[in-house]
């Protein structure tokens, strides 16, 4: 990722502002990668949130409660820049790649993903990383996006609107007869039938906020790949990351799309998406990059860019929050430092302890798979003759906070994190069991 602008913009003007940049400032933006806390037991962990003890809280997959190492390195990026905002900027944005501040946060993703910082974006969230996949992909008049009708508003809008403009079109699929019971065979076997000679891009969800079932994303594209003509496979992964023990890079996915302000822990407002240089390749911008080189130089010598399409080149430019944006790398160092397989193994253990004692009470039905394999951090259920809402409603007067789907087809929704300990999960089936009246 070439981002520095500074061979180019070499006025005198800004080098010797750069060179006044007074040693307090450097060592105030050099602060925020200092140690984490140690988080090898999850009291430690639980402790960096700032979370109302008041409350349980089974959703916070929502949107994330920013941790101790984030906030830290938030308050400590606003400090910087409400102190200097023109010399903390310019230096972190456009100088030398070792003061790069959103390269360190692609490094840090990228180790993270198991691939290259080269091969990171930086979005504000995963709507706006479907958004400008969908758009960038180059559609045209006879073209299909095959999509389920299992995945999120954001994703189906993106391939929608996408769809609209190029003239293609969009066709929705079920996967399985039933989310509780469905198997890989029966998800990959009916992707397969479904896919037609105009198919181009198949987009589908790895973790589903409706029903909580885990898509087995390596078979899939396994089966993409043996097609004659594969189509592109996009990824909405935001459930998955930070909650399973995946190495993103190799998944399968020619395009990964998450926001990283839900289970990731990093700040509100941020998300990526992961894509290897070839598919990048493939795309057209839709937003104008701050952060390659060469669409800087060619906008000044007025031509076109020069060579393929890039995350750099892909990412949205304009100033934006960016000490949200620098702060990723904390979150990205303190799921390094948890470790990605216990981290996992933590949700896995209390997602199991929840569907075993839901899974005793006759008059709840649970939509999510039991099998670990198929699902990930959240339980989706009913209650016979208790609406979602009502269920929810119940709990919160518990002081648990649960939520519902927001699907055409609701259910209520318990996901225990890091955030909750086992103790936590009995509580709540404790509440689930007086709800449905078996208490
Ligand atoms: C499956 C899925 N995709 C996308 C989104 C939207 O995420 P973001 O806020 O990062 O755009 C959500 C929201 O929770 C979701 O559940």
């Amino acid at each position: 990722m070439a981002l520095s602008r500074r061979h180019l913009l070499a006025a005198p003007a800004t080098l010797a502002a750069t060179a006044l940049l007074p040693g307090p400032l450097l060592a105030a933006v050099a602060a925020q990668t200092s140690t984490l806390p140690d988080l090898s037991d999850w009291e430690a962990v639980r402790a960096q949130f700032a979370l109302d003890p008041a409350y349980l809280h089974f959703a916070s997959f929502f949107i994330a409660s920013h941790p101790t190492p984030v906030r830290e390195a938030l308050e400590g990026y606003r400090r910087a820049m409400d102190a200097n905002p023109f010399l903390v900027v310019e230096r972190a944005m456009f100088e030398d790649d070792a003061h790069n501040l959103p390269l360190q946060v692609c490094t840090e993703a990228a180790d993270y993903l198991g691939g290259e910082a080269v091969e990171v974006s930086l979005t504000r969230s995963t709507t706006e990383g479907l958004a400008l996949v969908y758009h960038g992909l180059p559609l045209k008049a006879g073209d299909e996006v095959l999509t389920t009708v299992h995945d999120h508003y954001s994703h189906h809008e993106s391939i929608r609107l996408a769809t609209t403009r190029a003239n293609a079109s969009m066709r929705k699929i079920a996967l399985f007869a039933s989310s509780a019971t469905a198997s890989v065979d029966e998800i990959v076997g009916n992707l397969k039938a479904a896919i037609r000679p105009a198919t181009r891009v198949v987009g589908i969800t790895w973790v589903h906020s409706s029903t909580g079932i885990r898509l087995p994303i390596r078979e899939i594209a396994a089966m993409l790949r043996g097609l004659p003509s594969p189509p592109l496979l996009v990824v909405d992964g935001v459930h998955g990351l930070g909650a399973t023990d995946e190495t993103v890079a190799t998944m399968g996915a020619d395009y990964f799309c998450a926001g990283t302000h839900k289970w990731m822990f990093a700040p509100r407002g941020t998300g990526l998406v992961w894509a290897n240089a070839a598919n990048w390749a493939r795309l057209q911008p839709l937003v104008p990059n701050f952060t390659e080189l060469e669409s800087y130089k060619a906008w000044a010598e007025d031509r076109p860019p020069s060579g393929p399409a890039n995350a750099a080149r892909m990412t949205p430019g304009g100033f934006h929050a960016f000490e949200h944006q620098w702060a990723m790398a904390a979150a990205f160092r303190m799921h390094r430092q948890m470790q990605r397989p216990r981290v996992a193994a933590r949700i896995t253990a209390m997602n199991d302890q929840l569907k075993q004692g839901l899974a005793r009470l006759p008059k709840v039905k649970m939509h999510t798979p039991r099998a670990a394999a198929l699902s990930a951090g959240l339980v989706a259920f009913e209650i016979d003759g208790v609406s979602p809402t009502d269920i929810v409603k119940q709990l919160l007067a518990r002081r648990i906070v649960a939520s519902t789907s927001p699907y055409a087809v609701s259910y209520a929704r318990l996901a225990p994190s890091l955030v909750n300990t086992p103790a936590e999960v009995d509580e709540a089936l404790r509440a689930v069991r007086e709800i449905a009246g078996n208490g």
